[in-house]
């Protein structure tokens, strides 16, 4: 059993409450811009705009619950802000998820329930694989991706910084997608996609 608290209170949030808690680990409570009351009955620590100024009342142990929906999020940065006060983030691994042997994740990187990573795949820090996303085998990820529930990389597809790759959608095998692409949901990506932008569609399309 380790102690956490958890940054953000938002639904991003009580997801990791709750794979925290059906791991054994207690979560002594959440750091928010917002007290948003009990998040899944736990308490609200203090506002983290200051990280200086709330990192004294937490334990070492953080876990990222500010979700991700679009390409511009300060995920990384909160991670950053609280490395440099020396506290850590785990891998979280939720107990319904699968992570084969010979993957690497990075720091404070998520793998929730019904998920799949397959062998040989590494991901970077701060990533979500959401529920039932899927990692085939020798993947590359960078940092800050969000793999939205359902999404399906087959093997060897590379996937640069800060992507998001919606609902549902699907990169065929050995397909790269350069930094800062949101991939619509339902969309299939059947060809390396190499300017930043989002795309939707079958096969997928550059809309904006
Ligand atoms: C792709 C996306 C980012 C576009 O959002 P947006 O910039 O607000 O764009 P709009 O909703 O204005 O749609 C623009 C056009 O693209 C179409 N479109 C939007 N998303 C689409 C999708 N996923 N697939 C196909 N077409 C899509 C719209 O129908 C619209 O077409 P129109 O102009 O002919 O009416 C968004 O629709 C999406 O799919 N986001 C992923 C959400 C997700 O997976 N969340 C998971 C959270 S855990």
């Amino acid at each position: 059993m380790k102690e956490f608290c958890v940054v953000g209170g938002g639904g991003h949030a009580r997801v990791l409450v709750q794979a925290l808690h059906r791991l054994g680990h207690r979560v002594r409570g959440y750091v928010s811009l917002r007290d948003e009351g009990p998040v899944m009955g736990v308490p609200y620590l203090g506002r983290d705009g200051d990280v200086s100024e709330v990192v004294a009342t937490l334990p070492g142990l953080v876990a990222l619950g500010v979700g991700k929906i679009a390409i511009v999020t300060p995920r990384l940065a909160i991670l950053e802000a609280y490395q440099a006060q020396g506290l850590q983030f785990p891998v979280i691994q939720s107990s319904g998820a699968i992570v084969h042997e010979g993957v690497s994740l990075g720091a404070g990187s998520v793998v929730l329930d019904g998920a799949v990573v397959v062998t040989g795949s590494r991901l970077g820090r701060a990533c979500i694989v959401n529920t039932n996303a899927t990692v085939d085998h020798d993947c590359r990820l960078g940092d800050d991706i969000h793999l939205a529930p359902g999404a399906t990389l087959s093997g060897g597809v590379e996937i640069g910084d800060r992507c998001m790759v919606g609902t549902g959608a699907s990169l065929i095998h050995a397909v790269s997608v350069c930094a800062d692409c949101l991939i619509g949901a339902g969309a299939t990506v059947v060809h390396d996609i190499v300017t930043p932008g989002t795309y939707v569609g079958t096969p997928a399309r550059r809309i904006a």
